[in-house]
């Protein structure tokens, strides 16, 4: 799950709604696969219903690409049990491929969708693709020999309730990589950013709390329940709100990165 999930997207909703989309949809020819459907609306929202976010002072200066080429060991990795190679990639969600994001996409659906339906934020797929295209996101592919997306992680520097921090956005892997030592590699990189770039000094990410085996991963990375995840609460007419996600953080030491200090 991740941190957009959480939010209020009313307003995506409205800019997707506007009739000016509409009529332009109007006059382009139907698409009769419904993820293309749903990627040409969002398309309209990012790059014409609203200007992009102009970086503001405030944001935390974001090259991550200094910490991904200062160690070639991201580049690649072998499967420990077939001994098969694959390359990671560090690429802008601006710069991906359809066909790469479109095998992000279904990675979500296989390893997720169950999750999300059976939790109170449900499977809502504009919202994950317009979330997915988010331009500030970075994304880690991760192909196999033939070229083919076979996990993913996706991370964005930003603020959460004001604190500076890596927000881990997503991460599948699929059925073959799961339980390989990858899942952890790629965290490490997440940590590695976090690390060189001041004033970040915090990894956060969702967890559905029916998602055992992420959250297990999540715990044995050093990643505990952050103060501000949500609590039970009663509410009114004898209601409760009971949470299903937790919002899970690890402080990262700069002292002790896996790199050296960033470049300056
Ligand atoms: C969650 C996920 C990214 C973890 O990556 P991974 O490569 O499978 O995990 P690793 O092999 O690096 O595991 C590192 C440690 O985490 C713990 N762990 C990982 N998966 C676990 C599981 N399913 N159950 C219990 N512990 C687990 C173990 O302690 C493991 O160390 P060990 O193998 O030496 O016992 C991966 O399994 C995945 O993509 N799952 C499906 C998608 C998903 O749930 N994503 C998270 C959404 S919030």
């Amino acid at each position: 799950m991740s941190a957009l999930a959480r939010a209020p997207l009313q307003l995506m909703n409205t800019h997707l709604n506007m009739k000016g989309a509409n009529e332009s949809a109007k006059r382009k020819r139907a698409s009769t696969d419904p993820i293309e459907k749903v990627r040409r609306l969002v398309h309209r929202y990012h790059e014409k219903a609203i200007p992009h976010r102009a970086p503001t002072k405030k944001e935390p200066s974001f090259d991550i690409s200094k910490t991904w080429d200062s160690d070639p060991s991201w580049t690649s990795w072998t499967h420990p049990g077939t001994h098969l190679k694959y390359s990671l990639s560090l690429m802008s969600a601006r710069r991906l491929s359809s066909d790469d994001f479109n095998t992000c996409y279904h990675l979500i659906e296989e390893t997720s969708r169950a999750d999300y339906e059976a939790s109170t934020t449900g499977w809502k797929s504009v919202k994950k693709i317009a979330e997915m295209k988010s331009p500030e996101l970075r994304y880690i592919l991760v192909k196999n020999e033939e070229g083919v997306v076979r996990g993913f992680t996706s991370l964005m520097p930003t603020y959460e309730e004001g604190e500076p921090v890596v927000y881990c956005y997503e991460i599948h892997l699929a059925s073959e990589l799961q339980r390989t030592g990858l899942g952890r590699l790629l965290m490490s990189f997440l940590e590695s950013v976090a690390s060189h770039t001041p004033p970040i000094k915090k990894i956060m990410l969702t967890c559905f709390l029916s998602n055992k085996g992420a959250l297990r991963f999540y715990e044995s990375a050093g990643f505990t329940k952050d103060p501000i995840s949500p609590v039970p609460k009663k509410l009114r007419y004898g209601r409760e709100f009971i949470p299903d996600y937790a919002i899970m953080s690890k402080i990262v030491d700069s002292s002790k990165a896996v790199l050296g200090p960033a470049p300056s």
